[in-house]
């Protein structure tokens, strides 16, 4: 029996994990168990999600809660090593890209156990995001990289990964969306804040360069405020982002506009509803850019870059820059904003071609 560990941290891990843990729990050869670093602690960052991707409470959590980078990733390597060296799993698998990320993946390779990285390949070119930091130190050092397009397989050669470590599986996260689906559409998040069906736009923001200074947010602030006047916005707020807008004094003018829903961060089937009523979205999430390319939504994307160019390339987002935004959310009602199309294995089916990986690599027969 495999021991496998499924390291989940933070709100964009759990849509990842989730269909990997349903399809391992169903194979005999493997026991998964979901390891929760805390790196997201709130109740509408965390436990929200293993309720609606109905996954059991963790079997391990190191409560690790937020801190700078080097506490974050320090205090997860320090707990995670001790439960790791007790465990002795025989995989341990880590998603996305984020500071729990390298941190396990740096346990798991120190002590010789084999580390498959989901979501591998990804890279902004920009060594400004933490992130990308995050994914160069994973991708260096991990055993198997599992990648979701086939532009992370050509960034992994391209850095000199052995083209046997290197495995398309596909988007996992349009697993989680495929599974919960039919609950998504009949959720009631959309009415109950009176929104029409394709007559509102929704917003995230929380990365650090659009947030963490006043110069970055309060032109981002009028510009949705501009937007609002086109279009009615409900506003996701990341728990970061309110802790920026109430210390610049940025809050009360977003949550006093008329045409603006500022709203908790919500559950994923939630969410999910608004975003498939929407008819456009605003953000700088790296999963939001996806799952619009997947639901063929105009997204435009408040950053310099991406990690995930597909969602350009093939998909349905566009970056955009504050200054253009107006012009560009004018373009999308226009209906010039194109639908794109979804890349290949974006397709529901990414865990059962990750399953089979890690069996055959586990040396599992057929
Ligand atoms: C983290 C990830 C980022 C990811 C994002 C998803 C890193 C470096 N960053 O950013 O890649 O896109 O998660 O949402 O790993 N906070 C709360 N409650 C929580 C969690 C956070 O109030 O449950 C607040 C705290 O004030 C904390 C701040 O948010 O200091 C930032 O949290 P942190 O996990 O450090 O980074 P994120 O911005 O969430
Ligand atoms: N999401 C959510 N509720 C929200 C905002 C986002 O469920 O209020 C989901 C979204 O659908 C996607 C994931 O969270 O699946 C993306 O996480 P986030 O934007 O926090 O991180 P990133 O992808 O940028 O790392």
């Amino acid at each position: 029996m495999k021991n496998i560990h499924l390291i989940a941290a933070a709100r964009p891990n759990f849509m990842k994990i989730a269909p990997l843990y349903h399809a391992l729990s169903k194979e005999s050869w493997c026991k998964p168990s979901i390891v929760h670093t805390g790196q997201h602690y709130d109740p509408n960052m965390s436990d929200a999600f293993f309720r609606d991707l109905a996954m059991p409470k963790p079997h391990f959590h190191l409560e690790i809660g937020s801190g700078s980078h080097a506490e974050q990733t320090g205090g997860v390597m320090i707990a995670y090593e001790k439960v790791a060296m007790a465990e002795k799993p025989d995989w341990i698998v880590v998603v996305g890209d984020v500071n729990s990320t390298a941190a396990c993946a740096m346990v798991g390779t120190k002590l010789w156990i084999p580390v498959v990285h989901l979501e591998a390949g990804l890279r902004s070119g920009d060594r400004r995001m933490p992130e990308e930091i995050n994914r160069l130190v994973t991708d260096a050092i991990a055993d198997v990289l599992w990648t979701p397009s086939r532009d992370g397989d050509a960034n992994l050669l391209r850095e000199g990964i052995p083209a046997e470590r290197i495995e398309c599986i596909g988007n996992i996260m349009i697993d989680s969306y495929e599974m919960l689906r039919g609950v998504i559409e009949a959720d009631t998040a959309r009415a109950g804040l009176g929104l029409a069906m394709g007559g509102y736009g929704v917003v995230t923001l929380h990365r650090p360069s659009n947030v963490d200074t006043r110069a970055a947010l309060a032109p981002l602030v009028d510009c949705l405020l501009e937007v609002a006047q086109r279009v009615p916005l409900v506003f996701a707020v990341h728990p970061r982002t309110r802790k920026k807008l109430q210390e610049f004094g940025l809050l009360d003018r977003l949550s006093g506009a008329r045409a603006i829903r500022v709203v908790d961060p919500l559950g994923y089937i939630q969410f999910m509803n608004l975003v498939t009523g929407a008819r456009v979205v605003i953000t700088d999430s790296g999963g939001v850019q996806e799952e619009t390319t997947y639901l063929g939504i105009p997204c435009l994307t408040l950053r310099e870059n991406t990690e995930r160019p597909v969602t350009v390339t093939e998909g349905s987002n566009r970056l955009v820059q504050p200054g253009t935004l107006v012009d560009e959310i004018d373009s999308v009602l226009a209906r010039k904003g194109r639908a794109g199309r979804v890349p290949d294995l974006w397709d529901g089916n990414a865990a059962s071609r990750a399953v089979a990986s890690l069996k055959r690599r586990s040396g599992v027969a057929a």
